[in-house]
């Protein structure tokens, strides 16, 4: 499908560059925490405090179920941990160009050390926790993406010229797949 999909560990700007490029290829956004929220009416951390990280994530995956019911195509930035699953990765996938927006832990810090939105950074040593999560991470945020984005020190405005010119070269080359195809089949 044509949808772009924004994944990659907390921080990393999917909402914010999410937005830009929502403008840049006139597609509207979506944001699966806060689809999420609107949908059982509460915040993500109280989710998390009533009914613990496993139902959260169980809704997560249907969130991504329902948006590839929709007949349009978005730009869809998904919750940090989403990827973790191997059903999601495919989900992502099939929805559309997965994008990976890498980014140092370092900077995650710097960027969130005032946050208190993230369940799961909360506590003692946010510093560790973000480590530890990056690790463990990593792989499946590589393994289910098109496109790899390093944005730590990246000029937002390269970033989103990258990634729209990625999707733009996929829709062109799946248009002209699907002209081959026709083609052929009123030849035969
Ligand atoms: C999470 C990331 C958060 C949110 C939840 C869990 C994670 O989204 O879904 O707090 O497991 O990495 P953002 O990546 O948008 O912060």
């Amino acid at each position: 499908m044509g949808n772009v999909i924004l994944t990659g560990f907390m921080g990393c700007g999917k909402s914010s560059l999410g937005i830009k490029l929502s403008y840049r290829l006139r597609m509207a956004l979506l944001d699966t925490d806060k689809i999420i929220e609107k949908e059982q009416g509460c915040t993500i951390t109280e989710l998390f405090e009533q009914r613990g990280e496993e139902a959260f994530r169980q809704l997560e995956t249907q969130c991504i179920k329902d948006i590839g019911k929709k007949k349009d195509f978005y730009i869809i930035s998904v919750g940090g941990g989403l990827p973790i699953k191997e059903e999601n990765r495919k989900l992502l996938k099939d929805l559309g160009l997965v994008v990976y927006l890498r980014i140092r832990p370092e900077t995650v810090y710097e960027r969130l050390k005032e946050d208190t939105t993230r369940p799961l950074l909360q506590g003692d040593n946010p510093q560790e926790k973000i480590r530890k999560l990056m690790e463990q991470r990593k792989s499946f945020y590589e393994d289910g993406a098109d496109l790899i984005v390093d944005v730590d020190d990246a000029d937002v405005e390269q970033v989103i010229y990258e990634i729209a010119q990625c999707y733009r070269k996929r829709q062109g080359r799946k248009r002209k797949n699907k002209k081959e195809r026709t083609g052929k089949e009123k030849e035969e």
